[in-house]
């Protein structure tokens, strides 16, 4: 149970060090191209070794890629003053293809998950490049957004976060959408639980406040502290477990459409079934008209972006 990290700054490390805890892995190896940050990490990460299950940690190379089950992208660069967004997308999708180009060179049979953003652009540069099946290469999508969206329901109903079943779906961006229809708690729909607990009065812009919260996480988190880690941290660990321990676990990851949804060769995220092998199945969710709506506008978003790396 190999878990390769490629990127060891912020969300590359701790996601290391939440795996580290989950017990899920037996091996982890970090990979930087900062050799000093990568030996850094490995040297703290490891002098925790007495208080996790039994692992290792260690400063990985590319050979590590051959025997790895799973590899996780987290490498990217910031953006420098004066760059455009697409000038930073350009230099990101170089930095994956030189990733992917490694793997491809070591024979690695892993499943890929790509993390660094533009994510779901990314992915597809990453399954363009290597013409390997969406099984096996894809996003972790709106897995983080998804949890940000449980919890802001969960406070505002005041109902147990594990309670609350919610996604959010499409880009892993500013053209997301919340799946109302698909939002329960505890299997009575939000809709219903609203109005049987007398809330129905402000809904309309709870709900909306509650999805503005969501889509604002990442930027408000920034300000903040200069990045988000801590929970796409446990995030990535939740999509891990599902490929190492077999789990056949419904999460919405980015995958590259085909035909699902009247949707093809764009990557976003929709429930999937993930297992051993990645990608099972993409599942296809009774949305409203408007959602159906949204996916297709997020799925126009990320084609434009697509279509400025030509
Ligand atoms: P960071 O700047 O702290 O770490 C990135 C690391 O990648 C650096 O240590 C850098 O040296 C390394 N790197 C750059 N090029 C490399 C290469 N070719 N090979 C190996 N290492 C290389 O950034 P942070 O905060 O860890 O974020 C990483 C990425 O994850 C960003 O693109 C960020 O936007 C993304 N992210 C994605 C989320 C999601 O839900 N998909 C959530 C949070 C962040």
């Amino acid at each position: 149970r190999k878990v390769v990290i490629v990127g060891a700054g912020a969300v590359g490390a701790t996601f290391a060090y939440a795996l580290a805890q989950s017990g899920a892995a037996s091996n982890i190896s970090l990979i930087d191209q900062n050799q000093n940050l990568a030996e850094g990490q490995v040297a703290d990460l490891s002098h925790g070794l007495p208080f996790y299950p039994s692992l290792s940690i260690e400063v990985g190379d590319a050979t590590d890629y051959s025997d790895a089950n799973v590899i996780v992208i987290t490498a990217g660069s910031a953006q420098r003053s004066g760059e455009t967004r697409l000038d930073l997308l350009k230099r990101n999708a170089s930095i994956i293809e030189g990733i992917m180009d490694d793997i491809i060179e070591q024979q690695s049979r892993a499943i890929v998950v790509i993390v660094t953003n533009p994510v779901d652009v990314l992915t597809q540069v990453a399954l363009n490049h290597s013409r390997w099946s969406r099984s096996h290469i894809f996003g972790s999508g709106t897995v983080l957004d998804s949890a940000r969206f449980r919890y802001f329901i969960s406070q505002e109903m005041g109902v147990d976060v594990k309670s609350v079943h919610a996604y959010i779906l499409g880009e892993h961006g500013d053209s997301e959408f919340p799946a109302w229809s698909l939002t329960n708690l505890g299997g009575v729909s939000i809709q219903q639980y609203v109005q049987s607990n007398g809330l129905q009065e402000h809904w309309p812009e709870r709900s909306r406040s509650i999805f503005e919260a969501v889509k604002n996480s990442a930027y408000h988190i920034i300000d903040y502290k200069g990045a988000t880690n801590f929970a796409v941290g446990q995030a990535l660990v939740r999509i891990v477990k599902a490929i190492l321990r077999d789990s056949h676990s419904i999460l919405t990851v980015s995958v590259k459409l085909k035909g699902e949804y009247g949707l093809n060769d764009i990557c976003l995220s929709v429930p999937c079934l993930v297992s051993k092998d990645g990608i099972e199945k993409v599942l296809v969710a009774n949305l409203s008209k408007e959602e159906q709506q949204a996916l297709h506008h997020s799925a126009s978003v990320l084609k434009q972006s697509m279509e400025g790396l030509l």
